[in-house]
């Protein structure tokens, strides 16, 4: 009984010194010891325009999936850093690095001097070039015979800026969409005669929409090899060196190889 007592008005002081703040340093204390900066792996977040199939897309979860995917996470796993994916659109994704939004980007984006001017790019990781689509009974051998016809193209991609070349830069015969798929819808529903993209996500579709009577043209000359890259802020040094030591060690070791044939087959 006595003892009980005791603790009652132990219990009763203790509670009257927490109330009245005199034990807020010690809940402060409590608050802080499990975030100690020894525990602290940063993750480094990665923007990727997910509408990009068999190089990005969402799969039913939600979740970013595709080539660029497994190369990227692989790339981390050997470099010892963690990542994260988060859909970013294309339309900004490249501001996206400059406010800080995203540490990296990985999206097909092809290496241009002109993007070198304002991004940091990894050594390539994959040889891409262009390709035409058209229904198949279009007259179109190549390139140049889209003179006079409506393109559709993704914004601001390599596609878009060679089709400027071709018809002029304010042509109105250029429709823009933001992103590729868009593109190719337009050329199923007869808005314009051609989609000009890249030739990886241009296969994947043909292959996927074999009932739309649509073909791609090749023409090497008029379309040269493009490489993808990892793309990180202009002078982020320390993660691009991360990334190309990553890069490395999965095209030595064989882990780019056997992302490579799951997604496009055995043959390179
Ligand atoms: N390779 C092209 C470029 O860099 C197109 C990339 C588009 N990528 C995407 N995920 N939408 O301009």
């Amino acid at each position: 009984m006595k003892l009980s007592r005791r603790n009652l008005v132990l219990g009763a002081l203790l509670s009257a010194f927490v109330l009245t703040g005199c034990g807020k340093k010690e809940e402060a204390a409590n608050v802080q010891a499990p975030t100690t900066p020894a525990a602290e792996v940063k993750e480094y977040v990665v923007g990727t325009d997910a509408a990009y199939a068999p190089f990005e897309f969402e799969n039913d979860q939600k979740q970013a999936e595709g080539f660029d995917i497994d190369v990227v996470t692989a790339i981390a796993d050997k470099a010892g850093i963690k990542v994260k994916f988060i859909n970013t659109p294309w339309e900004g994704i490249f501001a996206s690095l400059n406010n800080g939004d995203r540490d990296a980007l990985v999206s097909a984006i092809t290496i241009t001097d002109e993007r070198k001017a304002s991004m940091d790019f990894s050594e390539p990781y994959f040889e891409a070039r262009q390709l035409i689509v058209v229904a198949k009974d279009a007259k179109v051998a190549k390139f140049g015979d889209l003179k006079g016809m409506k393109v559709a193209v993704q914004t601001g991609t390599t596609g878009d800026e060679l089709v400027q070349k071709l018809l002029g830069k304010t042509s109105a015969d250029i429709k823009r969409f933001e992103s590729t798929p868009l593109a190719l819808k337009e050329l199923e529903s007869g808005g314009v005669q051609a989609v000009v993209a890249d030739n990886g996500v241009v296969i994947n579709y043909l292959k996927n929409n074999a009932d739309k009577g649509l073909i791609s043209v090749e023409d090497k000359d008029s379309f040269h090899p493009e490489y993808y890259g990892v793309a990180v802020k202009k002078g982020n040094a320390e993660l691009l060196g991360k990334i190309n030591e990553g890069l490395k060690a999965i095209k030595a070791d064989g882990t780019y190889d056997k992302i490579y044939a799951k997604w496009f087959g055995e043959n390179k």
